[in-house]
């Protein structure tokens, strides 16, 4: 094994020999710039719970890669998304998180208004100008879709339906919570993580940094019986589940009570306790090579958190979280110094046992498939 600076596929395509990709794609600016067009620009990315947007007029907004995004339900139930920049000079249409869009979205800046749709309805003083073309006026869409209770979105073109990126996922998302759709968000933790995209993912697909940095929350899973499931794009992680005191609990009547940690490509992740009356979601925003926006949503069944709830919203905010962010911190630090090799040995073992990092070979196998053009 020779170090590099440049993707190898051989490097993580050999499991049990694996390395992962080298430093560089997680500090440079350049290929961060590359990750924005083959990766970001170019696949269906989770981006909000369908409840967030389910009545008509609600709107969210989302920023990812230097780009805002709007993505409303309109009058007529359909879900859109538009890139939140006035087609007159630029200025952004709007600067809430979310809420409930009036009939027309009017620009602060000189009061171009949109129907919910898109279109132009209205631009003063635009009949004395020449030539004024409305359809060059109207709002620039990118597509949105809803697949297992969650809404994505693309920034292509021509995307490939959501089906082609993540085949069979929301049948075991369904499995794993049936109720998935009628879950709402109790609680949101937003950090401005300085770290990798990459690493975030690195550290959520390996169990064997679990019993050193999540004491709590190893105690509630068996990783002596642990599987990890490889799929085109996703994979998930099932341990079986101990209801415990230090994190979560559940209803002791669950047979087989299991813990299911999926991953989506790119960049995010849905945790599902046992019971199915619970989840959280890791949805991540790069920002820059060194920086990404996170979400660390959590949902419940009911509207009203008991106290038990909100001792578990509580533990995930100042326990759980915070130890898996400082990791990656540290970690995106260490991959600039002159002292890192600039590549690591993916601790892989052969039984595949909850502590084995063969996870991470999978998804750089993906980033390179994604950098070398082959995705
Ligand atoms: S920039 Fe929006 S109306 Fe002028
Ligand atoms: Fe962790």
């Amino acid at each position: 094994m020779k170090f590099t600076t440049t993707i190898k596929k051989e490097h993580h395509e050999d499991i049990d020999n694996a390395w992962t990709i080298p430093a560089r794609y997680y500090t440079s600016e350049e290929i961060f710039e590359t990750e924005k067009e083959v990766i970001f620009a170019n696949s269906w990315i989770c981006v909000a719970h369908s409840s967030e947007v389910r009545e008509k007029n609600a709107f969210i907004k989302r920023e990812m890669i230097g780009e805002s995004l709007v993505i409303v339900r309109g009058r007529d139930d359909v879900l859109r998304g538009f890139y939140n920049v006035c087609p007159h000079r630029g200025h952004q249409l709007i600067s809430e998180e979310s809420g409930k869009a009036k009939n027309v979205i009017t620009c602060p800046y000189h009061a171009w208004a949109f129907k919910l749709d898109g279109e132009l309805v209205h631009a003063t003083n635009c009949e004395n100008v020449n030539k004024f073309d409305k359809d060059l006026a109207s709002l620039v869409p990118f597509h949105v879709t809803e697949y297992a209770g969650f809404i994505f979105v693309n920034l292509s073109n021509d995307p490939k339906p959501i089906s082609e990126q993540l085949p069979g996922l929301e049948e075991e998302v369904f499995k794993a919570c049936p109720s998935v759709k009628e879950l709402k968000r109790a609680a949101r933790f937003v950090s401005q993580t300085p770290a990798n995209w990459k690493s975030i993912v690195d550290n959520y697909i390996e169990c064997y940094h679990c019993p050193t940095n999540h004491v709590s929350f190893a105690d509630s899973v068996d990783v002596g019986q642990y599987e990890h499931e490889f799929k085109k794009n996703w994979s998930v992680q099932i341990g079986k589940a101990k209801p415990s005191n230090s994190s979560y609990q559940f209803d002791e009547s669950v047979t087989d009570p299991k813990f299911f940690g999926f991953w989506l490509w790119p960049c995010t992740m849905f945790n599902m306790p046992p019971g199915g009356d619970f989840m959280t979601v890791i949805y991540e925003f790069p920002v820059s090579a060194g920086e990404t926006l996170q979400f660390y949503d959590i949902y419940f069944l009911n509207d009203v958190l008991t106290d038990d709830q909100k001792r578990l919203v509580d533990w995930y905010e100042n326990v759980f979280r915070p130890e898996d962010l400082r990791l990656v911190e540290s970690v995106q630090k260490g991959l600039t110094s002159r002292g890192y090799r600039g590549q690591g040995r993916i601790m892989a073992d052969k039984t595949r046992s909850g502590l084995s990092e063969h996870g991470i070979a999978f998804f750089h196998k993906l980033v390179a498939d994604a950098h070398l053009g082959e995705k």
